[in-house]
């Protein structure tokens, strides 16, 4: 039987429109190429990115930060993707809107401290004990949801595995169920189960069973199926502040978790102790990642004066702030200040303008997103795409895709051509129209 604890890594995928960005695109000697990566254009602000990845690489950054400062829609957003790309595998990023400090159950120093905390990655060196084999039998039973009488779940899992050398037959709950039926892990396929969480991993197919010939297969494991093995794992600060939270819970606080999920700073102090003795135990290492600020001048003074501090503490994230405000009150006070930031802070930020973009780097990044989302333009669409880019703004054109297509598709055609655009372009306007259409409806109530 094996005992299930569960730790869960909790991550957000929040850059969908930004999946076409795999990395900065620069060449050996850092010069931007003129369409990489997915980036096209902005080539002074990638090259800037591109040193302070190098400054991070190389551990210069500390207590510094970066300020992305443009007009909207000239891809600062897409620049701080890339450059937590560029920091490779594993690298926690981070991204929140400045206006979600703003939250009714949260203190605003709470939801910071939850996203720093989220940016220091630790990885951890440890040997588990593991099962690991073929999987020879497998079956899963399922049951009605506790939650939803007509939904059925996997309630337990019984399963035999196999190396060369032994087999073991094992029953586990509804952790380990649920995942074996989410990885889709059937006979033949070689996967470890942790013995202490539960976890379940899927390694590939084993090398000779019949029923597969597609994907990677691997060598079945010899030795014992209960064994020893060392792992590596990254998990955040943010992670390991849960879990310890969690399991220091009594069942009468477990209502009060989900109304107030703040997490107590004993918590985060016992936390920090742990990884600094396995740190210092050549267990775990240390691995900041990024935190992106987006639209920074929501931020208030507040809110700023705890961010200086953080960046000045020994574990503390790389900050990306992006704006595009100028000159404006610091929020909170009547204080004016470039960008509405504080100037304590804004001496240690490396500040990066990014540019608007001419017809032919739009064109090139509508494309670019056609592509992603596999939708096929002719000639003449893409040009009139460039044009409302060119015209309006390029997240604009840049949005219109999908309605477009979707107005292609209920014509009955898988191109989508130029009067899909000009449809779409009638039924969704852009905020200069948006912003006209109230104003009309204004005077005509007003008369
Ligand atoms: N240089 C670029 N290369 C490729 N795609 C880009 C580039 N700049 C912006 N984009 C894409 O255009 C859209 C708008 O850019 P975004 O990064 O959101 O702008 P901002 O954050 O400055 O408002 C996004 O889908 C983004 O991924
Ligand atoms: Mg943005």
């Amino acid at each position: 039987m094996v005992e299930i604890k569960e730790i869960r890594k909790i991550e957000k995928e929040k850059a969908s429109i930004h999946s076409h960005i795999t990395g900065l695109g620069l060449d050996e000697k850092g010069k931007a190429i003129f369409k990489a990566d997915g980036m096209v254009g902005q080539t002074e602000a990638r090259e800037a990115a591109g040193i302070v990845v190098q400054l991070v690489k190389e551990g210069k950054m500390a207590g510094k930060g970066v300020l992305l400062v443009g007009p909207p829609g000239t891809g600062k957003t897409a620049i701080a993707v890339a450059i937590a790309k560029e920091l490779g595998e594993g690298t926690p990023f981070t991204m929140i809107n400045a206006s979600e400090i703003y939250s009714t159950e949260l203190k605003k120093t709470e939801i910071l401290t939850q996203a720093i905390r989220r940016s220091i990655g630790v990885r951890l060196r440890e040997k588990r004990l593991v099962y690991e084999g073929e999987v020879k039998e497998l079956k899963l039973k399922v049951a009605r949801s506790r939650l939803n009488p007509y939904y059925q779940v996997p309630r337990e899992v019984e399963i035999t595995l196999a190396t060369k050398d032994d087999q073991m037959k094992l029953t586990a709950g509804d952790a380990v169920a649920e995942q074996i039926a989410r990885l889709g892990v059937r006979k033949g396929d070689v996967i470890w189960i942790d013995a202490q969480t539960g976890e379940v991993f899927k390694v590939g197919k084993a090398k000779g069973s019949v029923q597969y010939d597609i994907g990677r297969t691997v060598e079945v494991p010899s030795g014992a199926v209960k064994k020893e093995k060392e792992l590596v794992t990254t998990v955040t600060l943010h992670d390991l502040d849960l879990n310890l939270a969690l399991q220091n819970i009594s069942l009468s606080a477990i209502f009060s978790l989900w109304t107030e999920k703040e997490i107590n700073d004993d918590v985060r102090k016992q936390v920090d102790k742990i990884v600094k003795d396995m740190v210092g135990k050549g267990n775990a290492e240390l691995l900041p990642g990024v935190l992106f600020i987006d639209d920074a001048h929501m931020l208030d003074i507040e809110s700023y004066s705890f961010l200086t501090k953080a960046l000045e503490s020994e574990l503390a994230p790389i900050l990306i702030l992006a704006t595009n405000r100028g000159v404006t009150k610091i929020r909170g006070t009547d204080v004016e200040s470039p960008h509405g930031i504080p100037l304590d802070l804004l001496d240690r930020l490396l500040i990066i303008p990014t540019r608007p973009y001419n017809a032919e780097e739009i064109k090139e990044i509508v494309k670019i997103r056609a592509d992603e989302l596999e939708i096929e333009l002719d000639n003449e669409t893409l040009e009139e795409l460039t044009k409302i880019g060119t015209e309006e703004s390029l997240r604009y054109a840049v949005q219109l895709l999908e309605p477009a297509s979707v107005i292609a598709k209920r014509n009955g055609r898988n191109v989508v051509k130029m009067e899909d655009v000009r449809e779409a372009f009638n039924l969704f306007v852009d905020v200069k129209r948006s912003v006209k259409y109230v104003k009309e409806y204004e005077n005509l109530l007003l008369k």
